[in-house]
């Protein structure tokens, strides 16, 4: 086979790069799920998520010097500020930077690191799922 059709290079390109994708690709919706399988599993008396309780641990100081607002500002859906390095942060609420909550690795890495810094311990499963579920009420 001496000619392979020049549309048929293109899909088998396209078809090659679609495997080499991490296979977990999430919406914000699908972490939502996950951390509240995970919040039942780790807690029986989780009754579901509060976006009420998320926007107050989000607004809140924690005994600490900063809350999430600090660095995220109290609008998530704009960009926000590092409170020590002033470097840009964006936008952390998923209808503002589609981009949020769709990477299981860094969600992780973002809410172990912040939480130590504003609660002084990691924030639960079912803390990150209020968090969460108050971010997704915010419109762009
Ligand atoms: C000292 C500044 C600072 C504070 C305080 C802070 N954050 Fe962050 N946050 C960052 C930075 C920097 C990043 C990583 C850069 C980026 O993703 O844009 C980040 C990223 C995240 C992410 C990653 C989301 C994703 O999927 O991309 C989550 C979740 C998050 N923060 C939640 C929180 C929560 C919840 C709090 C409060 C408990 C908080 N942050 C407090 C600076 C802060």
């Amino acid at each position: 086979m001496k000619h392979i059709p020049r549309k048929l290079m293109i899909l088998l390109a396209l078809a090659a790069s679609g495997l080499a994708q991490p296979v977990s690709a999430l919406t914000a919706a699908d972490t939502l799920k996950q951390l509240e399988q995970s919040a039942k599993q780790t807690d029986p008396t989780f009754k579901g998520v509060s976006a009420q309780r998320g926007e107050q641990l989000f607004k809140t100081t924690h005994g600490a010097e900063w809350s999430c607002a600090s660095c995220h500002t109290e609008n998530p859906a704009a960009p926000g500020k590092h409170a020590k390095t002033g470097k840009v942060i964006a936008p952390l609420a998923p209808a503002a930077n589609a981009e949020r909550f769709t990477r299981q690795d860094k969600v992780e890495k973002w809410f172990r690191r912040n939480c130590n810094d504003v609660l002084n311990r990691a924030c639960t499963a079912s803390e990150q799922g209020d968090v969460l579920a108050y971010l997704m009420t915010i419109k762009n």
